[in-house]
């Protein structure tokens, strides 16, 4: 099974990105515990990212069309991007919507998502570790 993990702007800098709220990881670290995560799994795993709101939106159609299930941190895109949420509602396999801070924890404007009634599970708060239980839990599930 293929599985795509999708992050949306800003999170090109994680690392360097507000180390307090994000945690020490690179981009490029996330992604090896994608990749090492779904190796151990069976499921090949794709990791993207993108500052562009009209590309994750491209990536969403092509997951739809592929029937492959996502891992979706759309950053702030989550709070107020209908284009994202329209491309996330055309995907037939399940999709976790993903935070690696506790967006409840933070400001007003994080609380609110135009993703999680859509998704089939939603984590936020556990850091980049919650990408690799995203990919354990569709190794589990999807078929
Ligand atoms: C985020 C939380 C969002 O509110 C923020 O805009 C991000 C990252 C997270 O992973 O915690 O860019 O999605």
């Amino acid at each position: 099974m293929k599985a795509y993990v999708f992050n949306g702007p800003n999170l090109g800098r994680l690392g360097k990105r507000e180390p307090g709220v994000y945690g020490s990881a690179t981009h490029a670290d996330l992604a090896q515990l994608c990749v090492r995560t779904g190796a151990e799994l069976g499921v090949e795993v794709e990791v993207r990212q993108t500052d562009h709101e009209g590309e994750l939106v491209g990536w969403l159609h092509e997951a739809a069309d592929a029937g492959a299930p996502v891992v979706l941190n759309a950053g702030a895109w989550t709070h107020y991007s209908i284009a994202v949420r329209d491309a996330a509602a055309q995907l037939t396999a399940p999709f976790i919507e993903l935070h690696i801070s506790n967006v409840h924890q933070r400001e007003e404007f994080r609380h609110h998502s135009v993703l999680s009634d859509l998704a089939t599970g939603v984590i936020a708060g556990l850091g980049v570790d919650g990408y690799a239980l995203a990919l354990r839990w569709i190794a589990a599930h999807v078929s």
